[in-house]
């Protein structure tokens, strides 16, 4: 076990234009929408850190600074709140800027999800490290990325994490076909496809925008040819990995959501808010009210 890889870093990818949110997301970037109280990517960000994660590697675009200055600090603002005596927004900022040591990479063409975490290669090195997709927002007890360390220290190979998907729905993600490990929750890779046209799969287990992977995906990617729609996918480079080294699909605990779908980012905002301390229970008086208002809660 004194061998073992620790996993010090994570990718994150926020090169996307977010076409699926136009037209919120024509001068502000996607990862910037906010839910509740901060932006989604800030979620993203503070699960990294609760997996004790050391550093992140933004994989950025033009028109993409406001992530950046998002975890930075930012001297003038301070300076106002510090005359007006706001302390306690000072030291929440503060928490914000001081989260993690961040450095961005440029992707400087939208060549696919595999292009862009091939660009982190020269930051990342020869190390094992995760990848957090930023419209895959996970709630749960213990942080996704946790869990997934917490196998990777049993079986020290790559892993993905997945859900069950309805089988109408199989075409929107990378599936994965596999048989059950021994170790609870996870499944042992046969095959990956990138969004397999309807019938060509029996498998229902999607993958959910967490990754922890051997840095030999890094060659792998290198080689890899555009797939599905003409951009050069993660999923194929990993099924190439699949067959040279072990794999793990696993079946994490938590709520996710697509916050990259409008309503996937409205279930979230709505589950993030119930959960609110601040609120202290009057957003939930408010749904109710609405619901007893229009008798919605009584539609079938
Ligand atoms: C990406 C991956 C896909 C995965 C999905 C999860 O697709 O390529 O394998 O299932 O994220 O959110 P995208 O949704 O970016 O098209």
């Amino acid at each position: 076990m004194s061998s073992m890889r620790k996993i010090r870093k994570a990718v994150i990818p926020v090169a996307g234009m977010g076409t699926r949110f136009l037209p919120a997301t024509k001068a502000i970037p996607k990862e910037m929408l906010t839910i509740v109280d901060r932006p989604t990517i800030q979620y993203i960000v503070e699960e990294v850190v609760a997996s004790g994660i050391e550093e992140v590697i933004l994989i950025t675009s033009e028109g993409k600074s406001a992530i950046e200055n998002h975890f930075d600090y930012d001297f003038k603002l301070d300076t106002v709140l510090k005359e007006k005596n706001k302390t306690q927004l000072r030291a929440e900022l503060k928490q914000i800027s001081s989260l993690i040591d961040i450095v961005s990479v440029r992707q400087k063409e939208p060549l696919g999800l595999g292009h862009a975490i091939w660009m982190a290669r020269n930051v990342v090195g020869n190390e094992p490290f995760l990848v957090l997709l930023g419209d895959d927002l996970v709630k749960s007890e213990v942080p996704c990325c946790r869990q997934m360390i917490n196998l990777y220290e049993e079986v020290q190979e790559s892993i993905v994490a997945i859900q069950r998907v309805p089988m109408d729905q199989t075409h929107q993600y990378g599936i994965v076909e596999g048989n059950p490990s021994e170790q609870s929750g996870a499944h042992l890779v046969d095959r990956m496809i990138e969004k397999p046209a309807p019938g060509t799969s029996s498998s229902n287990m999607a993958i959910i925008g967490r990754y922890l992977l051997m840095p030999e995906i890094f060659e792998l990617l290198g080689k890899t040819t555009p797939g599905h729609g003409g951009e050069i996918q993660l999923t194929d480079a990993l099924q190439a990995l699949s067959k040279t080294r072990g794999m793990y699909a696993y079946e994490f605990e938590g709520k996710r959501y697509d916050a990259g779908d409008k309503l996937g980012y409205l279930k979230a905002i709505v589950d993030y808010a119930l959960e609110n301390p601040d609120f202290n229970g009057s957003f939930l008086d408010h749904l109710k009210t609405i619901c007893a208002q229009n008798d919605l809660c009584k539609r079938d």
